[in-house]
């Protein structure tokens, strides 16, 4: 069976900007209630995660003394201006995210209204972002959803703006419209197209998808607007079913489907749309498929593809240096830094959102991964016993830090007021320089405790190998953060896309290989470059990284379940291929 994920799937940046600003105010908040005005989303799982993190939900019956001294936000629909003010009157701050779009709409009524023309919204009267403009029309309003509720309409003509809701479904608006301009053709008719552009690009994406598949799945709330206009929409091309839960998709046999697309609506994250997808593959694949993603799926969780990389990273290093390469250094790198993601795993609280499957995996096998982590300790602190005092105080370091690190990820009561804790705690938003400095101080610096003569002389190249192993792996890490960021955000984790938006970040991470490639260039022109680097050859994993980081730009690869986890990885086989040319 094939599967098609519709490209603006899932959040619309309104939706976006309002969860990610919900989560943000909660950490800030330091446990004290927040109230959102009405569900922030029609999404029941956000909600719940929500309510986790001290943020309720405020009812349009519930007695506004609750939200007194409170801080409460204002929804991506918008409220009335007479509830803004009873919000302002009580609460300590009131947070206004009202969808840019939703406020334009806003604007506009407002300004036809002072100018004296009749208003016509065309949607769903009694939904919570249609009920907010109408607050802002004067009484000569009227919101239609039919052709029959064009009867409501006076029959006395008068200047008058046609609007839409913005999750309208474009082909109702200008039908609508068309109707109403015969019928008031001897007045200005002012028509404002504000059907919002996520709306449009869902709406013309839901056809096409409908068009190439045999069936469509409609991911999202059944009490979301934009949600059911996208079901009506691909129902009339195909079959289409609604899915809310995962646990949906057991009333449904689409068995008898060659190819199904899948479109959510705008409060749908993308957590849920990945826990669908793979809930359908997997139902549907043969046998032989289940068996072989679910060892795809274990040896993704038990990271030895990636662990394997930082052992040839290892072997690219020393031929960078032009040192022999000890295979110890290798072992001890990789299985390193396979204990410590292994950790990071079961440390990570977003991990039950961002990816399930492993999720699930180390779960049920715990007591098989505990155990590899610790003989993987345990075979690292050997290895380097063995290899002299100053790899051996260099790893017990790095192990230490590593283990600690990730337990500052855990609230644990005990451990709480410890100022170690609390210092590791605060750099956990930088996590990607963390780890990318850890693999390079481990890497490197065993390397350089081996061969501190040599090294200290050729500094330069010392210093490119560096540069090599923490580009390589910030960029890793970034990409994994940007992937799961919606759900880390939603759990409540910080990380550098807290910071910046993820498809910038994801761009200006694609930029860092090409910048290292400028600097060796210019070094090279003005001859600081040393010599044993001369080698075009060590610029093949940096530009191949970069490749990598533009095709990780892309949404869909980014997405992807298993090309994700090969594409970024191959950096690092990459380079350690390269070395033995
Ligand atoms: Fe805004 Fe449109 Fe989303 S109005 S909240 S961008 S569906």
């Amino acid at each position: 069976m094939r599967l098609e994920i519709g490209k603006f799937a899932g959040f619309c940046d309104g939706v976006k900007y309002a969860v990610e600003s919900a989560f943000s105010f909660a950490v800030k908040n330091n446990n004290d209630n927040i109230y959102v005005d009405g569900e922030l989303i029609h999404n029941p799982q956000t909600l719940k995660l929500l309510k986790e993190n001290n943020v309720h939900t405020l009812e349009s019956d519930d007695d506004l003394s609750l939200i007194d001294g409170k801080d409460i936000i204002i929804r991506a629909h918008g409220v009335t201006p007479e509830r803004k003010r009873l919000l302002q009157a009580h609460a300590k701050n009131v947070y206004n995210l009202t969808c840019k779009y939703v406020g334009r709409l806003q604007s506009i009524v407002k300004k036809y209204s002072a100018l004296g023309y009749r208003i016509v919204i065309i949607g769903n009267a009694k939904h919570p972002e249609v009920v907010g403009v109408v607050g802002f029309a004067n009484d000569d309003c009227y919101v239609l959803s039919s052709k029959e509720d064009i009867l409501k309409l006076p029959s006395e003509e008068k200047n008058t703006l046609i609007v839409a809701q913005t999750t309208e479904q474009q082909e109702i608006f200008d039908s609508l419209v068309s109707i109403i301009k015969e019928k008031y053709s001897k007045v200005d008719l002012v028509i404002k197209n504000t059907i919002c552009k996520a709306t449009e690009q869902r709406q013309n994406e839901v056809v096409e998808i409908a068009k190439r598949n045999d069936v469509v799945l409609i991911i999202g709330g059944a009490n979301s607007s934009n949600t059911r206009n996208l079901y009506k929409i691909a129902s009339s091309i195909k079959p289409a079913f609604y899915v809310e839960y995962k646990e949906d998709l057991d009333k449904i046999d689409l068995s008898t489907f060659n190819s199904v697309g899948i479109m959510a609506g705008a409060s749908t994250p993308d957590w849920l749309i990945m826990d669908i997808a793979n809930t359908v593959k997997e139902k549907y694949s043969s046998r032989f498929k289940k068996v072989l993603n679910y060892l795809l799926d274990f040896t993704m969780a038990s990271h030895l593809f990636f662990s394997v990389g930082a052992f040839l990273l290892s072997f690219a290093v020393s031929k960078i240096l032009s040192e022999e390469f000890a295979h110890s250094i290798g072992v001890i790198t990789a299985l390193y830094y396979n204990a410590m993601s292994i950790l990071n795993g079961y440390t990570n609280d977003a991990l039950f959102l961002s990816d399930k499957k492993k999720y699930e995996i180390y779960s049920k096998y715990k007591i098989f991964f505990v155990s590899m982590i610790t003989t993987s300790i345990f075979i690292i602190l050997i290895i380097s016993y063995r290899m002299g005092r100053d790899i051996f105080m260099l790893i017990i370091f790095s192990t230490v830090l590593g283990i600690i690190y990730n337990l500052s990820f855990k609230k644990i009561k005990s451990l709480e007021h410890s100022i170690f804790i609390k210092v590791l705690s605060s750099l956990i938003p930088f996590k990607a320089f963390i780890i990318s400095f850890a693999v390079t101080f481990l890497l490197n610096g065993s390397i350089f405790l081996q061969h501190r003569n040599s090294v200290i002389n050729n500094k330069l190249t010392f210093l490119f190998s560096a540069a090599f192993v923490f580009l390589l792996m910030f960029i890793r890490q970034v990409f994994f953060e940007i992937r799961s960021s919606q759900s880390d955000k939603i759990a409540g984790a910080t990380t550098l896309t807290s910071y910046i938006d993820s498809s910038k970040l994801a761009v200006l991470v694609s930029l860092l290989p090409i910048l290292l490639i400028m600097i060796m260039s210019i070094l090279m022109i003005f001859h600081y470059y040393p010599s044993e680097l001369k080698n075009i050859i060590n610029m093949i994993p940096i530009a191949y990284s970069g490749i990598i980081s533009l095709l990780l730009t892309n949404k869909k690869i980014l997405s992807s379940n298993y090309l994700f986890f090969i594409l970024i990885d191959t950096p690092l086989y990459v380079a350690g291929i390269v070395s033995f040319i």
